[in-house]
């Protein structure tokens, strides 16, 4: 079965999915995208995704390239041509193709919009039995990365470093020690006396949607958690780690640099989180608020 894409409008087999070399998202990364997670055929947290998706447009003075509900039966369509049942649909917003100059052009100018999907099964993830390792590296980022935005370099960079490092995540450490997210994740401890920590959502991290919906779910589970800063030290002499985001659900860190988690195991309160995240992915539970 062939593979489609959406771009500007037309439904095309993936390998001819292409914009315009004046496209403003190719020449200055001024876009912005979403990752909607697919569970069982169904969208996880989409109306959540699509709010931080026009935050982010308004952030940035770009307008929505089409309404909202007609954007979602644009991913509809595409999971439907594409006969996806578990994976993720991406979406990039950019403003649009236009001669070359860094200020913005008329507002005549249409948005581009591009879609895809991608296929993964969740239900065979080492990385959620297993758990996996992080590194730490400086986050050099710029002042709003509460915008999701495509320009990612600074976080490709950590990636890569971690990859060479052997790891699966990089957590990104401000000038001041604190652990602020990972490069395409958030980043939660959990302390000797339980209580899971992950940092308040600022304009120095970006507010993952899976993070709100993993603090609901603690809410509703009884789990005590605190948002606030915490440092790298405190996270190497923690109790669990894990990361989040839309395709990690809840990750288990085993070890942080050199430093052992717990036993070197995924710890039960991370298990515990997965499972209810699982649960309510696949649309067992739902969020409180
Ligand atoms: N990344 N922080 C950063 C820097 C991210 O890039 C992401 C998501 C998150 C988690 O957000 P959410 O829970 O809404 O997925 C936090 C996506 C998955 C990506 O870039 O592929």
């Amino acid at each position: 079965m062939p593979r489609y894409c959406y771009v500007n409008g037309r439904f095309l087999p993936h390998r001819d999915g292409a914009v315009h070399i004046e496209d403003r998202g190719y020449q200055f990364a001024d876009g912005v995208y979403e990752v909607v997670t697919i569970a069982n055929g169904k969208m996880v947290d989409e109306d959540p995704h699509m709010d931080r998706l026009e935050r982010s447009l308004k952030e940035l003075r770009m307008r929505m390239p089409m309404a909202r509900n007609a954007m979602k039966l644009k991913m509809r369509e595409l999971v439907r041509l594409n006969g996806l049942k578990d994976g993720l649909v991406y979406m990039q917003v950019t403003r649009g193709v236009a001669p070359r100059n860094h200020a913005f052009p008329s507002d005549k100018v249409q948005p581009s919009i591009v879609m895809t999907t991608k296929k993964m099964d969740f239900s065979k993830m080492k990385k959620f039995t297993e758990g996996v390792t992080v590194v730490s590296a400086p986050d050099i980022r710029w002042g709003r990365c509460d915008i999701k935005t495509v320009s990612l370099l600074p976080n490709c960079l950590a990636k890569q470093a971690a990859t060479e490092a052997g790891a699966y995540e990089a957590w990104l450490v401000d000038q001041d020690g604190n652990v602020t997210e990972g490069s395409s994740s958030n980043a939660w401890i959990i302390t000797k006396d339980g209580v899971l920590v992950t940092k308040a959502p600022t304009n120095e991290i970006l507010n993952g949607i899976t993070r709100q919906t993993i603090l609901d779910l603690a809410r509703q589970e009884g789990v005590s958690f605190e948002e606030r800063e915490f440092t790298l030290e405190e996270a190497y002499e923690a109790k669990e780690a894990f990361v989040s985001s839309a395709t990690s659900f809840v990750t288990p860190v085993v070890k942080i640099d050199d430093h052992v988690i717990g036993n070197g195991r995924p710890g039960s309160l991370s298990e515990k989180l997965l499972g209810v995240y699982q649960d309510y992915a696949a649309g067992r539970r739902s969020r409180a608020a």
